[in-house]
């Protein structure tokens, strides 16, 4: 297997877990960095033993980079990923959301597609292997046919920053079929491009339906429902029930528990604790997510979690507002107007230094590594 070459843009909270990941990946190996905040270059340096820059392209332009990690506030996020796309690399891995309009995030897609460059959005759940398992066991019916998605965890205040995880799954156990109409209601003023929660319906081109919970409640996670069964995770634990033979219309009481399918464990099994290193381990996820890039080079596939899918997420939560603004009618996708934004919450639009604080962003970004 070759050794890929990362580059990583952005050398701020969520980049630092990003670039622990691919070092601890065998096919990958962080060779470079650029950020335009000089404090958190140089630690970030230190740190990985990298150059760094202070202009992204100039690292491209000197590095041979392979993969692009633009770990990036939205706001600069679609310029950077084109630009990226532009001096060519061979894969590009953003975070999430996308972008916040949809012509932004169309361009990102565009550029990468039209030069054969993968593009992944987003540090996502739906990276995770366990989800996958879970998908091609529903695809051999496990649970018969799926009939719905319900989203159980409220969308309750981010229909875009926090949001896009929650469509993103959603899509995935649709088995990434187009939506083809919407019905939505969000929680404050529907006429904002601020981001806020929403709730609502989504139907799939292939006949299955979403229902998308808004207000947080105790049965939090993601449900399948099945003609013969149901997967379910609460975010941490996965389940299948299948209906015992010769259940015709099955309830409750028909379902029976699979023992012994999925990890006993959490997903988030080890997040927060620091290794002999002294490295905060960066997750299971995010070692799926850096994995995923690696998957889609060696297997030319697209990333788990892809540009594509970023983009089709946002035009579900932008589609779902504009339901809310007609009135809560239903509303056809694509949507036509590409200039629909959500703006996400300040602390993803902008630096976190400047939105938070030099204290509390020191405290932050100090505890990637143990003292
Ligand atoms: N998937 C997840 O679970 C998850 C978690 C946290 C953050 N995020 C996303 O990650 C992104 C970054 O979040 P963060 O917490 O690391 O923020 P941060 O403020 O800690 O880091 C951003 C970094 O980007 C640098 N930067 C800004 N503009 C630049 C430019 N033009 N060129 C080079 N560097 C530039 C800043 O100086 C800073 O170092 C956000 O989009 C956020 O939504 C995702």
């Amino acid at each position: 297997m070759a050794v890929y070459r990362v580059g990583v843009i952005g050398c701020g909270r969520k980049g630092t877990a990003h670039a622990r990941a691919y070092a601890l990946n065998p096919a990958t190996e962080v060779v470079a960095a650029a950020d335009t905040d000089s404090e958190n270059l140089g630690l970030f340096c230190e740190r990985f033993g990298a150059p760094g820059y202070s202009d992204y392209r100039e690292m491209l332009r000197r590095e041979r980079i392979d993969i692009a990690v633009p770990i990036l506030p939205v706001s600069v996020n679609p310029d950077v990923v084109v630009g990226c796309a532009e001096m060519g690399v061979r894969a590009i891995a953003c975070e999430k959301p996308i972008a916040a309009s949809l012509s932004d995030a169309d361009r990102m897609v565009e550029a990468c597609q039209e030069r054969g460059i993968k593009l992944a959005a987003g540090d996502l759940d739906r990276n995770f292997r366990e989800y996958w398992q879970a998908r091609r066991m529903i695809e051999d019916s496990a649970i018969g046919d799926v009939v719905s998605v319900n989203m159980l965890k409220g969308g309750i205040t981010e229909m875009s920053g926090g949001g896009c995880q929650l469509f993103s799954l959603v899509r995935m156990f649709a088995f990434d079929a187009e939506a083809e109409w919407v019905i939505g209601w969000v929680s404050g003023d529907p006429w904002s491009d601020h981001d806020q929660g929403v709730g609502g319906y989504i139907r799939f081109e292939n006949g299955i339906e979403c229902y998308m919970h808004r207000d947080f409640n105790a049965r939090s996670g993601i449900e399948v429902l099945g003609t013969k069964g149901v997967f379910y995770c609460d975010g941490s634990y996965m389940e299948i029930w299948q209906a015992r033979e010769g259940a015709v219309r099955p309830t409750m009481s028909d379902l029976v528990k699979v023992e012994g399918v999925f990890p006993e464990t959490s997903l988030w099994e080890g997040s927060g604790t620091y290794d002999a290193d002294g490295w905060r381990y960066p997750g299971r996820r995010n070692i799926a997510t850096a994995q995923s890039i690696v998957d889609a080079l060696e297997q030319d596939t697209e990333p788990t979690g892809s540009g594509e899918n970023g983009r089709k997420v946002l035009e579900l939560a932008i589609a779902m507002r504009e339901s809310h603004r007609r009135g809560r009618v239903p509303v056809r996708l694509p949507l036509e107007d590409r200039s629909l934004r959500v703006y996400p919450h300040e602390g993803r639009w902008l630096n976190k230094k400047d939105v938070y604080g030099r204290e509390w962003y020191a405290e932050a970004i100090g505890g990637a590594v143990r003292e």
